[in-house]
């Protein structure tokens, strides 16, 4: 099967148990799942979720086993790109191709959205109905996974440097650390809880743990990039805006960060080399992440 093929089955399915999930907010007011449907169900890559489920395939494990945890991702980065949007953020008008949450629903809501979307995602992970699959072990060492990658300790710290850093000098190991915390480690963990779910042992984990890092920088490599020379119309937000940001492009230049990129693609297909014809599809992955133009 080739990539596109899989990635359209697979957010086929992701969206069909998104859809589920908040079929379950029954009390919720309606405006307020109004809101957290809105950008859930724009059109989004679901790359997390697809990397938890590729990771857990090339373990030979079903997709069925890791689906719920990989929704929960889906719904953390969700929650992650309506705070992002939010005016005291990067204060954006246009998301995944339609007008950002709070333009819709205002501010009050989109906050409100975004951490429904946060809590809601660990309950789905905890609650037996979605993770009867998992054993327990697993399930905590899940949550464990995504709490630590979307906290203080990582997406949210890289996000608080990136509002500090903006319009200032930064450096290079500034950089670095916005862009692992802020994207990479998510990304991370959505290979890491695939690979756990399919039983990986030690030394594999530290491979898929190598080819998650790798990927992780290189997608946001290729959002700075896309930032600087993509399509608004094919990337769905509004580009050019990361003049003041510490970016890659600020401190090596295009050429430099499309050879970086490359590097990091490169690294991550060599590390789950050990996975033998099993690594196809996320080897495939990797390619995409490195040449995708949304
Ligand atoms: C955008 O993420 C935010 C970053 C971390 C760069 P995606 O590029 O995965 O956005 P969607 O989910 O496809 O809209
Ligand atoms: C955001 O980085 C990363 C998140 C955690 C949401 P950006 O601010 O560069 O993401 P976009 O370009 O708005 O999608
Ligand atoms: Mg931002
Ligand atoms: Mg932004
Ligand atoms: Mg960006």
């Amino acid at each position: 099967m080739d990539l596109g093929t899989y990635l359209h089955d697979k957010k086929i399915i992701i969206e069909n148990t998104l859809k589920e999930i908040c079929a379950s907010f029954i009390s919720t007011p309606g405006v307020l799942r109004d809101a957290m449907e809105y950008t859930l169900f724009s059109n989004g890559k679901r790359v997390r979720p697809v990397l938890a489920i590729a990771a857990c395939e090339a373990k030979g494990k079903s997709s069925d086993d890791i689906l719920p945890c990989a929704c929960a991702l889906e719904m953390i980065h969700t929650y992650s790109l309506i705070h992002d949007d939010l005016p005291c953020v990067d204060n954006d008008d246009l998301r995944r191709g339609k007008p950002t949450c709070h333009k819709v629903f205002g501010e009050a809501l989109a906050i409100m959205a975004g951490d429904g979307l946060l809590t809601e995602a660990f309950r789905i992970i905890t609650d037996t109905r979605y993770t009867e699959r998992l054993s327990p072990k697993i399930i905590k060492q899940v949550i464990f996974e995504i709490a630590s990658a979307a906290g203080a300790e990582g997406m949210v710290g890289g996000q608080v440097m990136d509002i500090l850093y903006d319009g200032k000098e930064g450096s290079k190991n500034i950089l670095q650390y916005i862009h692992m915390h802020k994207t990479a480690t998510l990304i991370r963990a959505s290979v890491r809880i695939g690979a756990i779910a399919g039983a990986a042992k030690a030394k594999e984990l530290k491979n898929f743990t190598k080819y998650g890092e790798c990927i992780g920088l290189a997608f946001q490599i290729m959002d700075d990039i896309l930032d600087t020379e993509g399509d608004e119309e094919i990337v769905g937000k509004r580009l050019k805006k990361d003049a003041n940001k510490q970016t890659y492009i600020k401190h090596y230049g295009i050429l430099a960060s499309k050879y970086k990129l490359e590097q990091l693609v490169n690294e991550a297909i060599q590390s789950v080399d050990f996975l033998g014809e099993d690594a196809r599809i996320l080897k495939a992955i990797a390619q995409y992440i490195g040449s995708r133009v949304s």
